[in-house]
């Protein structure tokens, strides 16, 4: 039997990546940016093994058995298989033997905190280890699912749209190191850590279909903003991004109001938080702190070292009821992970 076990981090989207224009390939309409965590902190753990002893395929997902036909996971599997073939490093026999994986976060699953993005990476990743591929894994990954392709790279990480209709050029690159910006940190606030209403597919599916406004932002705002955004983490300059973020997280929150049926994302508790967050901002008369929503209702907030004990402390003055746990550092140094 040959067996695999990885980690893969979570990574949290700056400019945010709505919308697709290949279903199957996972082609999105915009560029977006992310910050990946380090990846001890929020993290898949994947194990994936293959033996002639096998009968079947089967997968585990946080101990629960899922169906193999998930076709995500369907795409993955076929394309790693499919170059490990073409490279000729894997016998054909190895290929044919039946596969397990084994996968589980540490963190809450699906509740619109990249959970799909550090299961897809990691799977990706130790697939092209158990079949000895090489070369980008971002184009795989993304076929999990599509924020997956920046997680498979550190630091901060832009996923180029592409061009080609095949999805070729549909990669992540890194724009710099974790190395980069060692005083930036990262709080979660989780608000709800259920299942998300609507799932991140079916949502932005939905506003393709229905939102204008989607179109709008794919086509203006978009490829202005992300050229601003890298630039200011090039330069480090904490309020023009943490101003860009807000801006970006509450553009794509308002294109999915747009949309028919609208989806609904965040709570009055992630209004709270945001309301918060502008109150310090304006006090400060500049941005010394960022707020990004995904599809679900908790904050991830960007912030410099210096002011985390200020955060804290107005957090659980704020949300005196909030249990306030601390978990590690996603740059290296030390983090929060404020449950409220
Ligand atoms: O990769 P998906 O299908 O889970 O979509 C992720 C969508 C957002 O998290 C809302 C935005 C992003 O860029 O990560």
């Amino acid at each position: 039997m040959d067996l695999v076990t990885c980690t893969a981090p979570v990574n949290i989207a700056v400019i945010k990546y709505w919308g697709k224009r290949d279903e199957e390939l996972i082609l999105p309409i915009n560029d977006s940016l992310s910050a990946t965590l380090a990846s001890e902190q929020m993290h898949a753990k994947t194990t994936v093994s293959i033996s002639p002893n096998f009968t079947e395929d089967r997968i585990w997902l946080n101990g629960q058995e899922e169906a193999m036909a998930n076709p995500r996971l369907v795409n993955c599997l076929r394309e790693v298989k499919r170059r490990a073939r073409e490279s000729g490093q894997t016998p054909q026999t190895r290929l044919d033997w039946h596969i397990r994986i084994c996968s589980a976060n540490n963190f809450p699953t699906a509740a619109g905190l990249a959970s799909s993005a550090a299961g897809y990476a990691c799977l990706v990743y130790a697939l092209c280890q158990l079949y000895g591929v090489k070369g980008d894994l971002s184009e795989l990954a993304r076929q999990g699912s599509g924020s997956a392709c920046r997680s498979v790279l550190g630091g901060f990480v832009r996923w180029r749209m592409g061009s080609d209709a095949q999805g070729h050029d549909s990669l992540a690159h890194q724009v710099v190191g974790p190395e980069h910006w060692p005083d930036m940190r990262i709080i979660i606030l989780v608000a709800n850590d259920g299942q998300k209403k609507v799932p991140s597919s079916i949502g932005m599916k939905r506003s393709v279909g229905t939102s204008e406004l989607l179109k709008f932002r794919a086509e203006n705002t978009v490829p202005k903003r992300i050229e601003a955004m890298e630039k200011a983490v090039q330069d480090r300059d904490f309020a023009t991004f943490a101003a860009l973020a807000m801006k970006d997280s509450n553009e794509m929150h308002a294109t999915c109001l747009d949309t028919t049926p609208p989806c609904v994302y965040m709570s009055s508790t992630s209004h709270q938080v945001s309301d918060l967050v502008h109150k310090i901002n304006e006090h400060f008369g500049t941005p010394i702190v960022g707020y990004t929503f995904d599809a679900g209702p908790n904050a991830c907030l960007f912030l410099l070292k210096e002011h985390v004990p200020l955060l804290v402390h107005l957090v659980r003055h704020y949300f005196p009821t909030s249990d306030t746990t601390f978990k590690g550092d996603p740059f290296r140094g030390r983090d929060f992970d404020v449950e409220i």
